[in-house]
């Protein structure tokens, strides 16, 4: 660890701004170089004599800078290649805000170490041989080893994910509407929780389907609501959510999701089984599609475990539905990126994937440990390892006045309507993600004004109109 320590002296201005200034210039001046570890938060707080809360607004502000990056749960380090230009900066996507209303609104990961990973993997990438046939069209689909990779790396959540039987996609969303366009025509009935991924239900609208909700408690669908469902519709596909469903974070346990294997198996209901945050829980049930592979589309991506501008999505199919898959994707887009599909399988392979979900995991868990010390851990729903929590807005509490009044205070979160497949059925709740923000000291402000919202709502008129 550096011994290296600011000096803000005689400087003005906010005193994070200046840490953060001052671990630039340091940088510039290589008073601190690749890979030095800054001092614990806590530490520099106490040696420079300013608070817990400007230091880690300092670092984070140096890190949406570009000059230094957080290894969650191991420390602050500089970067390499030093400090980000601006439009670098902006380039990378590290935009996410130091100040200004906190965002709770998007499910995206933690800000990890995987710039640092990329770099190395394409300094690496620069001398070999495949580069050249990175660039051409791939007639066969994907490359062999790409969908070996990702066999490799869905065979974490169980046995039986087979080469042959993955396509890649430019995401998982990409993944659902090939899902979607493979097994359904416009006109047909598409099966749902309640509440599900927004953009899953503007693709189905998108391509003529008609949504129909079927009833789930907290432990994800309920098998004799899709059984009437299946009698009652025509519907014959079943698009869902079984782990850390979105947005309860409802995930089915595994007797549940045998019951639900056994009406698909009854109605001959195909499913698309939605497991783009399966990767965060270290354990968790076998995925529907073990119950019922023979029916099963599976689909997931690296966007919550590595980094969601990788746009890689991995679909496990069964072998009569592959000519469908692959027909939607290759007329959407013909094919993901193949350089972006070897960066994927070579951090599968070489162990960062690993790494980096393991960051996540982390990340995610204290930042639940910080709601349930500041909420109160019985007034929201949320497994130990998904980036948002459901918070079940007690009546005569409505949700849109509470989004309004959260957001006059200063931080943004999403209301059921944004999720909800009936529009005269919304659940009221709010959804809050807490991957998003770039700081634990950002999360646990936004968390005290959800908080004290909740305290003073029974005796606010603002939040029940
Ligand atoms: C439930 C769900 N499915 C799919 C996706 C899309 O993931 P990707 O970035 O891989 O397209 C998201 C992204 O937030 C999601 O929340």
């Amino acid at each position: 660890m550096t011994t290296w320590l600011p000096d803000i002296a005689g400087r003005s201005g906010p005193k994070y701004k200046l840490i953060a200034d001052a671990i630039g210039e340091a940088i510039a001046a290589g008073d601190l170089t690749e890979r030095d570890r800054l001092p614990p938060q806590r530490n520099l707080a106490f040696d420079i004599g300013v608070s817990l809360n400007t230091v880690s607004r300092a670092y984070a502000d140096a890190i949406e800078r570009g000059f230094l990056y957080g290894e969650v749960g191991r420390g602050t380090y500089v970067r390499a290649g030093g400090p980000l230009a601006e439009t670098d900066s902006r380039a990378v996507g590290l935009t996410r805000p130091v100040d200004g209303p906190i965002d709770f609104a998007l499910n995206l990961p933690a800000i990890s170490p995987a710039a640092d990973e990329l770099a190395a993997t394409l300094a690496d990438l620069a001398g070999s041989p495949r580069l050249s046939g990175f660039l051409d069209y791939q007639p066969d689909g994907d490359l062999k080893d790409h969908a070996k990779a990702g066999a490799a790396w869905l065979g974490r959540l169980g046995p039986g994910a087979r080469p042959e039987q993955m396509v890649l996609t430019n995401g998982a969303q990409h993944g659902v509407m090939a899902a979607m366009m493979a097994t359904t025509r416009p006109g047909d009935v598409l099966l749902t929780e309640p509440m599900t991924y927004a953009p899953a239900k503007a693709m189905a609208r998108h391509l003529g389907l008609k949504l129909h909700a079927v009833a789930m408690d907290g432990f994800g669908l309920m098998p004799e609501a899709l059984d009437d469902a299946c009698r009652m519709t025509a519907g014959r596909t079943l698009y869902c959510l079984p782990t850390l469903h979105t947005p309860t974070t409802a995930t089915m346990p595994e007797a549940r999701r045998r019951e639900i294997a056994a009406v698909a198996r009854r109605h001959d209901l195909t499913i698309i089984e939605d497991d783009v945050f399966g990767f965060l829980p270290v354990e968790r049930p076998l995925p529907l599609a073990g119950f019922a592979p023979e029916r099963s589309i599976f689909v997931t991506s690296v966007s919550k475990s590595m980094a969601p501008g990788l746009r890689i999505g991995y679909v496990h199919a069964p072998e009569r539905l592959q000519r469908a898959i692959r027909g939607a994707v290759a007329m959407s887009c013909w094919m993901p990126p193949p350089l972006m599909a070897e960066i994927a399988s070579r951090w599968i392979t070489d162990g960062t994937a690993e790494r980096l979900n393991d960051g996540q995991r982390a990340e995610a868990k204290a930042r639940l440990e910080i709601a349930a010390r500041l909420l109160g851990p019985d007034r929201f729903e949320g497994q130990p390892l998904g980036f948002n929590i459901w918070l079940p807005l007690p009546a005569p509490l409505r949700a849109d006045a509470f989004r309004a009044e959260a957001a006059r205070r200063g931080v943004k979160v999403l209301t059921g309507e944004t999720f909800a497949v009936d529009q005269a059925d919304v659940p009221h709740g709010v959804r809050l993600c807490l991957s998003y923000e770039t700081s634990r000291e950002r999360v646990s402000q936004g968390l005290r004004i959800v908080a004290a919202l909740l305290d003073e709502a029974g005796a606010s008129d603002a939040m029940v109109v």
